[in-house]
């Protein structure tokens, strides 16, 4: 089915990762209600739980807020029973590492009703608004674990040559970017639950806002209780990489990063925006 948001001239609000940041969690649910965004209009893209420690808290969270979430690697592995994430770590990765501390505990702390809701989401969702299209993944339109980073321009010309949408909308990666691939755009709007590696503690969200010609989509930085949120990840005892990071801003690990993203350690990433016209328009 292909939802139409034309309904309503508010804006779609877009999140990616919450991973068990239930304090991350909360800040975007009320900044999507500071900017008059009804949960009907917010698209989760996946990763509602990973590296922080209240899994079932911000399942819940999300389920009761309503919003249309989509399955990321993460809720697909927890609902199948699985003994990893499928996040494509390389054997013997510092991120593989870290992530035989994580995923477990992530699994262990959702309830079978939040696994059941896992079980239950869609792996995509597609919407049409202003004349253009849009297709939601999680990682790639080829896999949901497929990292895309908004240097590598072939690859994301061989995953838009992949689907007919104007917009191609994709969480997974962690850092937030817009980028044009022919008539296509793909919109990567970062994750809630984690930091971008740009050395502050802020996370990020997307929004759309329609025009009369097609609409705007741009990224956005959110300040929340980091540090509440990195002393409840250290009192649970797992994690403490990822506790660091939510207060240093810095990943600890840059194992699936390609070099221009890793050249962008520790420093500020600005807010990105991009006009598009729908094709009717531009035919006009
Ligand atoms: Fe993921």
């Amino acid at each position: 089915m292909i939802q139409n948001f034309d309904d309503d001239a508010r804006p779609v609000m877009v999140i990616g990762g919450p991973y068990s940041n239930l304090r991350a969690t909360v800040a975007a649910k009320a900044e999507a209600e500071r900017l008059g965004i009804p949960a009907e209009r917010v698209i989760c893209t996946g990763d509602v739980v990973a590296y922080c420690c209240e899994p079932d808290e911000t399942s819940r969270l999300i389920a009761e807020w309503g919003c249309h979430v989509i399955q990321g690697n993460c809720e697909q592995q927890i609902a199948a029973g699985a003994e990893d994430c499928a996040c494509n770590f390389e054997d013997g990765s510092a991120c593989a590492t870290l992530a035989k501390g994580w995923y477990p505990y992530a699994a262990a702390h959702t309830s079978d009703e939040m696994r059941r809701w896992m079980g239950q989401l869609p792996d995509t969702f597609r919407f049409t608004m202003g004349g253009l299209s849009y297709r939601v993944v999680h990682g790639a339109v080829s896999g949901v674990s497929d990292w895309v980073f908004g240097s590598d321009k072939e690859l994301i010309r061989q995953e838009c040559a992949l689907d007919s949408a104007d917009v191609i909308i994709a969480g997974h990666c962690g850092v937030p970017f817009i980028t044009r691939s022919g008539r296509q755009t793909w919109f990567n709007a970062g994750v809630v639950g984690m930091p971008a590696n740009d050395g502050t503690p802020d996370v990020w969200y997307g929004l759309i806002t329609p025009t009369v010609h097609g609409a705007v989509l741009s990224t956005h930085r959110l300040g929340y209780d980091h540090h509440g949120a990195a002393a409840a990840l250290r009192r649970s005892g797992h994690a403490n990489g990822y506790a660091r990071t939510l207060i240093t801003g810095l990943w600890p690990s840059l194992d699936v990063l390609p070099q221009r993203e890793r050249e962008q350690t520790g420093r500020r990433l600005r807010a990105a925006r991009l006009a598009l016209k729908s094709p009717s328009a531009m035919a006009a």
